[in-house]
């Protein structure tokens, strides 16, 4: 039996133009932002170095600025040396200058999308607002879009620390 949407996950599709639309409104993209987060993507995934799990991810972000940066797993024959495509588009996008982050989008090959790792969540965590939309690629165009903060409820976050320079325990 193949594996099928969750009944409480909302499924929309990037060829419906309504759900886009609605996806569009909801998380104050344009209809050509979000063809882009797709199209980057899907081409991403193309890019991957996965010799080991032959499972590809890419993963396309939407900077403040408007720039799109783009990331894919990158395996290594120690294998928990390997990287997620999300955490190689933001390592790219933050050391490139980029601050402020509207969208991540992540495509795989498979049905239902795969989510961000637990890593992947708690590194975006860093760099953006809760209400940031996660929007998951299936290998049909399909997608789910989840807000960051529904993906890591209860999260820890740089303003839970002392301002740096500040010691955050009195003796
Ligand atoms: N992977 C990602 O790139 N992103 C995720 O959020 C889930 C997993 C990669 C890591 C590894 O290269 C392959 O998928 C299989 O786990």
């Amino acid at each position: 039996m193949s594996a099928s949407y969750p009944d409480r996950y909302q499924k929309s599709s990037s060829a419906n133009p309504a759900d886009v639309e609605t996806t569009c409104s909801t998380y104050g993209l344009t209809k050509d932002e979000f063809e882009q987060l797709h199209k980057g993507s899907v081409a991403a995934k193309a890019t991957a170095y996965c010799p080991y799990s032959q499972f590809r991810v890419g993963s396309t972000i939407l900077a403040a600025d408007g720039v799109f940066i783009s990331g894919a797993n990158v395996e290594n024959a120690a294998y928990p040396v390997g990287t997620c495509a999300e955490r190689v588009a933001f390592g790219k996008a933050v050391t490139e200058g980029h601050k402020g982050f509207r969208a991540v989008a992540v495509a795989t090959d498979i049905a239902p999308p795969a989510s961000p790792c637990g890593m992947c969540r708690q590194f975006i965590r860093e760099f953006c607002d809760l209400k940031t939309p996660i929007i998951m690629f299936d290998k049909n165009g399909d997608y789910l879009v989840q807000k960051l903060e529904e993906l890591l409820p209860l999260s820890f976050g740089p303003e839970a620390l002392p301002p740096p320079g500040r010691p955050g325990v009195s003796a």
